[in-house]
């Protein structure tokens, strides 16, 4: 599958009669709020892990050096703890153009920490997508991390700012973490 995903979404999913919808954000969507939304409750999902195994060609890294940024991957029995957004429709003709880098829009059940469960939306880089990096070291990612640099700024900056939000969160998110001592380490 082609890496821009802008079409693809656009054809996913029929909007007409919903006035909002949930969107279950576990990685920039966390920190980088540049969309309106109508209510925000943390939340997790079950059966995803997080990992840095997508590139990033058009945010955090260029076409010769890709940075790195995080997709789902399944994992029966884990949980994937973020932040839940009750957006308006609309707020997705942004947003499918922000994450055009080989996401795609897939619905998803969502527990909110305050209790109760709702049917939403979440972005997912699959591994048929052509920016998909999958499975390295951690310290390689980290490697790979420390020197990317894109029109969104430092990959460093990104995991940064992911892992401090995941702080905040309480997700115990060992991949996450591992990668930002390397970065730590050797900064
Ligand atoms: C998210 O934070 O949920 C997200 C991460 C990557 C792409 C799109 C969304």
């Amino acid at each position: 599958m082609s890496a821009d995903t802008i079409e693809h979404n656009r054809k996913r999913f029929d909007f007409s009669g919903i006035k909002s919808i949930w969107l279950f954000g576990y990685g920039s969507l966390i920190y980088k709020v540049d969309f309106p939304f109508l209510e925000q409750r943390p939340a997790s999902i079950q059966g995803w892990v997080r990992r840095f195994w997508q590139a990033s060609h058009d945010h955090r890294g260029t076409a010769e050096a890709p940075g790195r940024v995080v997709t789902l991957i399944e994992q029966p029995g884990a949980v994937c703890k973020g932040m839940a957004f009750r957006v308006s429709p609309s707020v997705f003709e942004h947003l499918d153009v922000r994450e055009k880098n080989g996401y795609l829009r897939f619905s998803t059940t969502l527990t909110f920490e305050s209790g109760g469960h709702a049917e939403g939306l979440v972005y997912i880089a699959t591994e048929d997508n052509e920016a998909f990096l999958g499975h390295a070291p951690e310290a390689d990612i980290a490697r790979q991390i420390a020197t990317a640099v894109g029109p969104s700024g430092p990959n460093s900056e990104y995991l940064f700012r992911l892992a401090d939000s995941l702080r905040t969160l309480g997700d115990e998110c060992t991949h996450t973490f591992a990668i930002e001592a390397c970065l730590k380490k050797n900064s």
